[in-house]
């Protein structure tokens, strides 16, 4: 398999000041993260919010910039490159946002707006050969008849429309990556699957990889080959999403899992079990592993006095299982 995105030892910290009088503060949104994207897959990035999966979504396109670590794109760093040297790689790694209404310039036809990263990046000789290959890839996302809609404008859509034309748009230039940010969460429930059946499309039929990112465990369930489980800026969990999200390792993800409201009746109305505490503040991560406050099997060595744990395959057989985990209970091959 190819490694399409690759991130070494990845640290996002936003420097910020605290309120009125407030001293200054370091917000570590990334904090450690190594981890490929294989050229094909879809990889899954889960976890509360606040975990740190927008922040490391925008550092894979180089929308922030990395405080420490590396970010290959296409086999080449691009940790470092200014934006003029970035431009021609943005039309290879694209974003979808949550907000479609955000995304789409009000004073802009659904043509031109499609069209025009075809005309920025010198992809198209001019506006009619632009506007062209806009209606055929509006037609490819459901957009029908496209002609009917190239001179329209925004406003007079849904969300489920908007929402494809800003897919139509991130897919012209012809990217190899799309990271995709909670794309449908502020879709209407109705449509939501149609769009998330309309991206599984285009990436088959398109050879695209996905990052794609949620906090809804069955859509990742669905649409991601692997999933990684974010906890505090760091990957605490990542491997199959059938196994990761079937058989959870890490006592975040199985906390997460147990959170999912089931459909099952003889379990509906009854509270699940949810974690304990709140979402530590990301200025002030905790020692030792960072998810030991709020953790029901922490023991000594988790604590503030212990260790780190690293992301290793867990020490009863999950080598084959391509399952790797950061937990010291995991580590220990007492553990059934
Ligand atoms: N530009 C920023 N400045 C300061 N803090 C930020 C910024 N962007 C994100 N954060 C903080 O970084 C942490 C991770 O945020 P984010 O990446 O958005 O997580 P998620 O997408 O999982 O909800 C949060 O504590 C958030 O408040
Ligand atoms: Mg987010």
């Amino acid at each position: 398999m190819t490694e399409l995105v690759r991130v070494r030892d990845l640290q996002v910290h936003f420097p910020i000041r605290r309120g009125f009088g407030g001293g200054k503060a370091v917000v570590r949104a990334v904090d450690g993260v190594s981890v490929e994207v294989f050229a094909g897959e879809t990889l899954g990035l889960v976890g509360e919010s606040g975990s740190g999966k927008t922040t490391l979504g925008r550092a894979m396109l180089r929308l922030v910039a990395p405080t420490a670590g590396t970010v290959e794109f296409e086999g080449r760093d691009i940790t470092r490159l200014g934006e003029r040297e970035l431009r021609p790689l943005r039309r290879r790694m694209q974003p979808v946002f949550q907000d479609p209404h955000a995304a789409l310039n009000p004073a802009m036809t659904i043509g031109d707006a499609v069209a025009h990263p075809l005309l920025i990046q010198g992809l198209a000789p001019d506006r009619d050969a632009a506007r062209a290959r806009a209606a055929s890839m509006l037609e490819r996302v459901g957009i029908t008849p496209a002609q009917a809609f190239l001179d329209r404008y925004p406003d007079d859509l849904s969300g489920g429309q908007k929402q494809r034309i800003v897919l139509a748009r991130a897919l012209i230039t012809e990217p190899s990556l799309v990271v995709a940010d909670e794309p449908v969460a502020m879709l209407d429930m109705s449509v939501r699957a149609l769009v998330l059946d309309l991206m599984a499309g285009l990436r088959r039929d398109l050879g695209l990889t996905y990052v794609f990112i949620t906090h809804d465990l069955a859509t990742a369930r669905l649409l991601c080959d692997r999933v990684a489980v974010m906890y505090l800026g760091r990957v605490v969990e990542i491997g199959p999403a059938a196994t990761v999200l079937a058989e959870p390792r890490h006592p975040y993800t199985q906390a997460l899992l147990q959170a999912v409201p089931r459909v099952d009746p003889a379990a509906a109305g009854r509270a699940r079990p949810v974690l304990p505490g709140e979402v530590p503040d990301a200025t002030d991560v905790p020692g030792g592993c960072r998810f030991h406050p709020r953790c029901p099997e922490a023991f000594a060595l988790c604590g503030p006095d212990g260790e780190d744990p690293a992301l290793e395959p867990p020490a009863d057989g999950g080598p084959s299982s391509g399952v790797t985990v950061a937990c010291h209970l995991c580590r220990t091959a007492s553990r059934a």
